[in-house]
């Protein structure tokens, strides 16, 4: 009855705490995004010939290094805006970018990935930056590993405590014949 008791909380204990970790699972990386972070890296030539992002720019949050010429975008699709965003990947309005892309432009689908990878980048950039969220996104997995251990270990000793009981019993009947 204890036994059964001590199930009920420990799983009870588990199922909340992994609610809790769900509230903070890590930016998943879409399909247009991973196409956006090829075309970033150069693994995925632009269409029309312009030159890789990587070769000015570097996106730390996801340990991409690339050239220093043009700032750390990392956290551009926050500090920018989707809009911010849309109108300098289509009008590329920075002197030492126009002279490359006006003549080359990044296609629109092109364009779509680029966005959806920077803002997949941005969201992780926030994830490990000190954000509110961030902070109890580390307890709910805490909760978790901690809720799975003690389990693991009740699911060793319980069948461990079982078999002394047993054998204790059994002993006291054989000194009992
Ligand atoms: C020749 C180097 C160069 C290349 C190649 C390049 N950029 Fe840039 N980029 C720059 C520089 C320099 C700036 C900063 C301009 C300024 O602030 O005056 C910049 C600015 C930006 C900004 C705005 C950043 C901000 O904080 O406002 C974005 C977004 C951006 N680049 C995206 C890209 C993307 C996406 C690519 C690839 C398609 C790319 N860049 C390719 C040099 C480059």
């Amino acid at each position: 009855m204890i036994f059964k008791m001590f199930y009920g909380i420990i799983i009870l204990s588990i199922a909340l705490s992994g609610l809790n970790a769900d509230a903070g699972v890590k930016p998943v990386l879409s399909k247009n995004a991973a196409a956006g972070m090829k075309i970033f890296i150069s693994q995925k030539l632009l269409k029309n010939g312009g030159a890789a992002c990587i070769s000015c720019h570097s996106v730390t949050s996801i340990n991409i290094m690339g050239g220093t010429l043009g700032p750390n975008l990392s956290g551009v699709y926050k500090q920018i805006g989707e809009n911010g965003l849309k109108f300098v990947l289509k009008s590329v309005p920075f002197p030492t970018m126009k002279p490359i892309y006006r003549t080359r432009p990044i296609t629109k689908q092109e364009r779509n990935d680029l966005l959806a990878f920077l803002k997949y980048s941005s969201k992780v950039n926030q994830s490990k930056g000190a954000g509110k969220i961030n902070r109890s996104r580390g307890k709910g997995l805490g909760l978790l590993i901690s809720g799975v251990s003690i389990f693991v270990v009740l699911m060793i000793l319980l069948p461990i405590i079982w078999k002394n009981r047993l054998f204790t019993v059994r002993r006291s009947l054989v000194e009992k014949l």
